[in-house]
């Protein structure tokens, strides 16, 4: 299957009450087994490379061109939205320019006038190109590439002036956060996503889905959240196994050094974690 942009699948996501994962790509291994557990599940998939990592993996068309071969010689059927994660106004034009089918602009750095005008300009672009667009209302606090932000909750006024442009989904501030949660973290704000969601008619998206409670995932679908984004708690089971491999393994013996070995370990572990998300986000079997 031809890449797909967000558009149809989160509208059906939204009216149906499921959310469809969001991963977060960081090498070969992650989009492959991604790819393939998403076949698996008959469950639509969004795979989304940030900024960061796509230098990291040689640039924006190694990014399109990885995914795009893997679906063609892996022959995934699902639909599969390639996806830019927290791009500005440049790096979302050079991800439309090398394939990419969807694109977050963050502008929630930036003055609620500036966001808006960039959203305008960037819809109209998407548009043209049939590239579905995400922007952010609020801001994302955490760890975003290795820089710690402080968060900000969205503004309900700046959420429903913004849900007028021409995007397809909102990601919105609820105390969500990107990263690890502190101890003292005190749950997703519902008060705000339910005024949110009364207020526009519009796909949320959930950043820093990593190790928030099952139980509010559930209520957060309830309320809206049709799409859910996943890194920090992939990169923890990879980085897990391949401490696993290496404590139960004699490197020394079978050629146990091998990198698809190690890597092949690991890679199990992240389909476990992989399915256990799909199931709670409820996107299994909604490909079919
Ligand atoms: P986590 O790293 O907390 O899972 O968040 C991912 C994310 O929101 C990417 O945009």
């Amino acid at each position: 299957m031809k890449l797909v942009n967000m558009k149809k699948m989160l509208a059906k996501a939204y009216k149906e009450k499921y959310a469809i994962p969001h991963i977060n790509i960081n090498n070969l291994e992650w989009a492959k087994i991604t790819l393939l557990t998403a076949e698996e599940c008959k469950s639509p998939i969004i795979v989304a490379f940030s900024p960061k990592t796509i230098e990291y993996v040689g640039g924006y068309h190694v990014a399109a061109w990885l995914i795009k071969n893997l679906i063609w010689d892996l022959n995934i059927s699902v639909p599969v939205a390639l996806h830019l994660d927290h791009g500005n106004y440049d790096e979302c034009l050079k991800a439309i320019e090398a394939g990419f089918s969807s694109i977050m602009y963050d502008g929630s750095c930036e003055e609620f006038k500036i966001n808006c005008k960039n959203t305008k300009a960037l819809s109209e672009i998407a548009k043209k190109n049939y590239v579905s667009l995400e922007v952010e209302i609020g801001k994302i606090g955490g760890c975003e590439d290795n820089k710690f932000v402080q968060g900000a909750i969205s503004n309900l006024e700046e959420v429903k002036e913004i849900s007028k442009l021409d995007i397809c989904c909102l990601a919105i501030g609820i105390n969500n956060f990107h990263g690890e949660y502190p101890k003292d973290w005190n749950g997703l704000d519902f008060e705000l996503l339910k005024k949110i969601n009364a207020a526009i008619n519009l796909p949320l998206v959930l950043h820093g889905g990593s190790q928030i409670p099952e139980e509010q995932i559930i209520k957060s679908i309830g309320f809206g959240i049709s799409k859910i984004n996943i890194n920090t708690e992939l990169q923890i089971v990879y980085a897990n196994a391949l401490k696993e491999y290496m404590e139960i393994n004699n490197l020394d013996e079978n050629r146990n050094y091998d990198p698809r070995k190690i890597n092949k370990f690991a890679m199990q572990k992240m389909k476990e974690v992989l399915i256990e998300k799909f199931k709670v986000f409820n996107s299994i079997n909604k490909a079919k």
